[in-house]
């Protein structure tokens, strides 16, 4: 009955909740079957808006769950893969790194087999959806090629590297039609506030200071979500099988700038003295490890697939923040509890 039957994974999570809006409203004819563990960065009301859309379905599992996994590509008749369940956040990889291999690369390699075993022939798309920090950090200058040497750094890194290597294994090996894309940062509404934007979003409305790891020029490339959502939905719909495509804004910011930056935008948001909320930037010990620069050379997914960033940072940090204004319910929800004890964790003694 359906065309195709989408199987989203990390459909509840920041960026997972966007592509299955995007492709929920885009594609009525396509069933988009959300899959999610439902951790502390997965929340079922960043999806309020599709609940009741007739092609859309949620089921509640764990990709490291390999019979669970088999009955839902059974059950649904899954057609195609857009994979973006993972541990997510760099600085609790550190703090514990074993959660990341588990997601990150067995539930990878998980679905890769049940995917293997399901699909005969080859009208099928597997979209694993990776991170540039695979590429680990540039120096001043340069950008990430697709064909940069991987080199992560980090615990989380290297296990999204993990995984690529097994998402690309399984094409080589046994033909899997797979297609891998390497994003920069993104930003945007529904991020989780452990995330740089709206941890620092969210200490400037509350007056509690601003943690900057190091010295602050560290640099990042940064990304609206939803033009990530549409560079996946373009990649999984156009580009060629095999391939890896790379995302990014071309839109470098040292952290401090970036802070100072949304310290002025939410002066003015909050009527607040011009400089008022940048006495709140504190500098604190720097990440362990941590990647100096990351820049995303994004001309491969321009001229083969016509795709671009849609908006300017400073018109998508407005609508960002401007969006964790008005759902401060959303924020205090998630922001009680255990994010408290993960908060004094990190920061308290640093
Ligand atoms: P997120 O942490 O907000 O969401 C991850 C989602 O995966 C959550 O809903 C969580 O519940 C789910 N999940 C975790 N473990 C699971 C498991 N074992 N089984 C099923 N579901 C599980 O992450 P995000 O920022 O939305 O990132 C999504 C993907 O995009 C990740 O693969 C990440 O590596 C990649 N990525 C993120 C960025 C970024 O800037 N955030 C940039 C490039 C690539
Ligand atoms: O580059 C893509 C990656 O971007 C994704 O693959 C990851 O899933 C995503 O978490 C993100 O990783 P980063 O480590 O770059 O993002 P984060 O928001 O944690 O940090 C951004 C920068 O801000 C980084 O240089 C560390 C710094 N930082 C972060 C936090 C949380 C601070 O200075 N203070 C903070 O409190």
């Amino acid at each position: 009955m359906w065309e195709k039957n989408i199987l989203i994974t990390g459909g509840a999570g920041f960026i997972g909740s966007h592509l299955v809006r995007l492709m929920v409203n885009k594609y009525p004819t396509y069933r988009i079957i959300c899959l999610d563990k439902l951790t502390y960065a997965g929340n079922l009301k960043n999806l309020t808006d599709v609940d009741n859309a007739p092609n859309y379905a949620f089921v509640k599992a764990d990709i490291v769950d390999a019979e669970a996994m088999k009955s839902v590509f059974a059950e649904y008749e899954i057609s195609d893969v857009i994979h973006l369940a993972a541990e997510s956040h760099v600085d609790r990889s550190i703090e514990g790194p074993m959660e990341f291999v588990m997601t990150n690369v067995v539930g990878t390699v998980n679905l890769l087999q049940v995917a293997k075993d399901s699909w005969k022939g080859d009208d099928h798309v597997f979209h694993h959806v990776s991170t540039d920090e695979v590429y680990g950090s540039l120096g001043e200058d340069g950008l990430f090629e697709e064909t940069t040497a991987y080199d992560p750094r980090s615990p989380y890194s290297s296990s999204k590297a993990s995984s690529d290597h097994f998402v690309r294994a399984f094409h080589h090996t046994y033909g899997l039609p797979i297609k891998i894309s390497n994003c920069s940062n993104n930003y945007g509404s529904h991020q989780f506030p452990e995330k740089l934007i709206p941890l620092m979003i969210n200490n400037i409305v509350n007056n509690k200071p601003l943690p900057i790891y190091g010295k602050g020029e560290n640099i990042r490339d940064w990304l609206w979500v939803n033009d990530h959502a549409s560079a996946i939905e373009t990649i999984f719909s156009k580009g060629r099988i095999g391939e890896s495509y790379n995302v990014g804004g071309l839109n470098e910011w040292t952290n401090i700038d970036l802070v100072k930056y949304l310290c002025r935008l939410l002066d003015k948001k909050l009527n607040r003295a011009e400089g008022e909320s940048e006495k709140l930037i504190t500098y604190v010990t720097d990440r362990a490890g941590h990647d100096m620069r990351y820049a995303i050379d994004a001309s491969k997914i321009e001229a083969e697939l016509n795709w671009k960033p849609s908006l300017k940072f400073e018109e998508g940090l407005e609508i960002t923040v401007d969006w964790y204004l008005k759902n401060t319910e959303w924020t205090n929800e998630i922001t009680s509890g255990s994010y408290r004890d993960y908060y004094d964790t990190m920061y308290q003694n640093r």
